[in-house]
């Protein structure tokens, strides 16, 4: 922690004395770290400011994906999905955050069926009756970064598949309601992960959510296998995403070896994912993006 007088400009940015803005946060941060918490570094605390950079980049990352909602239907190619993210976006006077992003080629991850996540628009790939996508768009805006995804039935899909896309809406849901200001992770993780498993689910363990923000991915790291009272303490100004990939099957996963990015089931079975982007506030959650 830094040695800041009472009467020092908090280290936050606000402009604020210490005393009157992080002091009494700092205190309460030190006095969990003592007790053996993991806790925030100052780092991923954000500021109003910030708060609102990243509010407004989250406003266009859920017109982008209100968008998609309107138009996707059977017949549509993936590629076309990565058109319409892609103007949208840029349209809205922003960037999609994953174009280029590490070297993946497209504006936009679409994740079919098996594919758990980070799939490759391509013209062919057509949604046929029956599919389940996972559509993830991530937006920069003025240099913020929102990120979230939702889940869409083509036509008539089967009432098993139907059950997974609903379930695993349901987990981000029970997660989310975890989100306050002093809780942990782990509360959450284990309120998502519970209700999997309760539906004959798995989690998917090694790909998890992330702080999000003033870059696309921050810590922490944000795991579904987690217990109640354990992983990192959740504190306001805090953004983070909640997006549980949850499989039929068995957990396993492996990545295309070809491109290098589109994560599949080992076994073959369905995979549903939601994301929700989230800030942690001084009385409990404001949902950022979804
Ligand atoms: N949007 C994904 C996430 O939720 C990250 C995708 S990285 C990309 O974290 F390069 F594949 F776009
Ligand atoms: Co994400």
């Amino acid at each position: 922690m830094e040695l800041l007088g009472r009467n020092d400009p908090c280290w936050c940015g606000s402009g604020h004395k210490y005393k009157k803005c992080h002091m009494e946060f700092d205190e309460k941060l030190e006095s969990l770290r003592r007790m053996g918490c993991i806790v925030p570094s100052h780092k991923i605390i954000k500021t109003p400011e910030q708060i609102e950079g990243i509010r407004q980049s989250a406003r266009i990352n859920i017109a982008v994906l209100d968008y998609v909602a309107q138009h996707i239907r059977e017949g549509v190619t993936t590629e076309e999905i990565d058109r319409w993210v892609y103007e949208q976006t840029v349209n809205a006077g922003a960037i999609p955050a994953p174009l280029n992003y590490e070297g993946f080629p497209k504006s936009v991850c679409t994740s079919i069926n098996e594919q758990v996540c980070h799939g490759i628009p391509s013209p062919d790939d057509v949604l046929k009756d029956g599919d389940i996508i996972n559509v993830d768009v991530s937006t920069i805006y003025n240099g913020y970064f929102s990120d979230s995804s939702r889940m869409f039935c083509i036509g008539n899909v089967s009432e098993e598949k139907k059950k997974l896309v609903e379930v695993t809406r349901e987990c981000v849901q029970l997660g989310l309601e975890q989100v306050k200001p002093w809780g942990f992770l782990g509360d959450m993780a284990q309120a998502v992960y519970d209700h999997a498993r309760a539906n004959g689910y798995s989690i998917v363990r090694e790909i998890g959510g992330h702080g999000c923000g003033l870059e696309f991915h921050e810590d922490p790291w944000v795991g579904y296998i987690g217990k109640r009272g354990t992983e990192m303490v959740m504190a306001p100004g805090m953004v983070f995403t909640i997006e549980p990939m949850v499989n039929m099957g068995r957990p396993d996963i492996f990545v295309d070896d070809e491109n290098g990015w589109t994560v599949y089931t080992d076994d073959g079975m369905p995979s549903a994912q939601w994301e929700i982007q989230v800030l942690v506030t001084e009385t409990g959650h404001e949902v950022l993006s979804y």
